[in-house]
């Protein structure tokens, strides 16, 4: 793999989670990257841009890319950040706990930085949550936490777990903007992962936001991003072009200002690209 261009690369803030572990608030999504020589461009390029975590899962099927494009990178092992999540049809109890061996196995590591279930399965999540915190205890995990939970699904956790979780992993975006969530994960130290922070590409027409990033001259993708991280959230947009890698990191040198601030608000619609898990008792 190429070496390293030295002064490319943008320095991204990190958040320190309630685990005492830092995480860098701009991430590279793993989500549908499944073809090896595009997963390898598209890591190289995020390396060379300043990317160091990286979010991937046992259901991406691609935690073997990328444990061997981190070991061929020749990057140390404490600088990046590695997050993958339990699949749902691995929450049973005795699975969890070999399912995520396989998971160190294929990305070539003896930990995680952060491991999360990645939704909230009825019944099952408690039992996976109590191993979970085991794995912490064993030092497997560095961090422990939830996706698409929802505020009843985090007020039901607190009653069993022994350790908060570090992040909850949601859908969060400019047309998704779940402003209870975000304010009860704040209030209960909890951090807030924005998952398709480009809304998957779904609005990519929306002429506010093109207006907005035009007063900046910022890109489209550049505004959502900066959105979600005014929101004191950390974001894991994904792409596979080398291009769109290094622009959505580019979104430390301006701020959105109050007019701008009021217009996003607005494009609120509680439009879910993803799972939805508001009915999931
Ligand atoms: N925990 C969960 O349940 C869950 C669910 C969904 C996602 N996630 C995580 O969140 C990550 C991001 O979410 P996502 O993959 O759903 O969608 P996303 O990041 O919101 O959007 C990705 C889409 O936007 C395009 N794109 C990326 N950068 C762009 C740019 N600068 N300009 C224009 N288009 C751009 C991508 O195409 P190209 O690749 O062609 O650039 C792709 O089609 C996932 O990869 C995954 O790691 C987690």
């Amino acid at each position: 793999m190429a070496v390293l261009q030295a002064g490319k690369a943008i320095k991204t803030p990190s958040i320190e989670l309630n685990s005492g572990v830092t995480i860098p608030q701009i991430g590279l999504g793993l989500w549908q990257v499944k073809d090896q020589a595009q997963f390898t461009a598209g890591f190289t390029a995020a390396l060379t841009a300043g990317y160091r975590h990286f979010d991937t899962a046992q259901i991406y099927h691609n935690e073997q890319m990328l444990g061997a494009a981190w070991k061929a990178s020749g990057v140390s092992r404490t600088d990046v950040f590695i997050t993958t999540k339990i699949s749902v049809t691995q929450f049973a109890p005795f699975t969890v706990r070999p399912s995520f061996k396989h998971s160190l196995d294929k990305l070539q590591t003896d930990y995680v930085d952060l491991l999360l279930l990645h939704f909230p399965v009825p019944v099952l999540r408690r039992s996976a949550w109590k191993t979970l915190e085991k794995i912490y205890h064993e030092g497997g995990a560095r961090s422990i936490g939830v996706s698409n939970y929802t505020i009843k699904h985090l007020e039901a956790l607190k009653k069993y777990a022994s350790i908060s979780p570090a992040v909850n992993q949601v859908e969060l975006h400019v047309f998704l903007q779940q402003p209870e969530l975000i304010a009860y994960c704040q209030a209960n130290n909890i951090a807030v992962e924005a998952y398709s922070p480009l809304a998957h590409g779904r609005r990519m027409n929306n002429e506010i936001i093109a207006s907005v990033a035009k007063k900046h001259g910022k890109s489209f993708a550049q505004i959502m991003l900066r959105w979600c991280i005014e929101q004191g959230c950390i974001v894991i947009p994904k792409s596979v072009n080398p291009n769109r890698i290094i622009e959505n990191i580019a979104i430390l040198d301006f701020k959105l200002d109050v007019e701008d601030a009021a217009k996003l608000t607005a494009l609120d619609e509680n439009l879910r690209t993803c799972w939805d898990p508001t009915r999931i008792p």
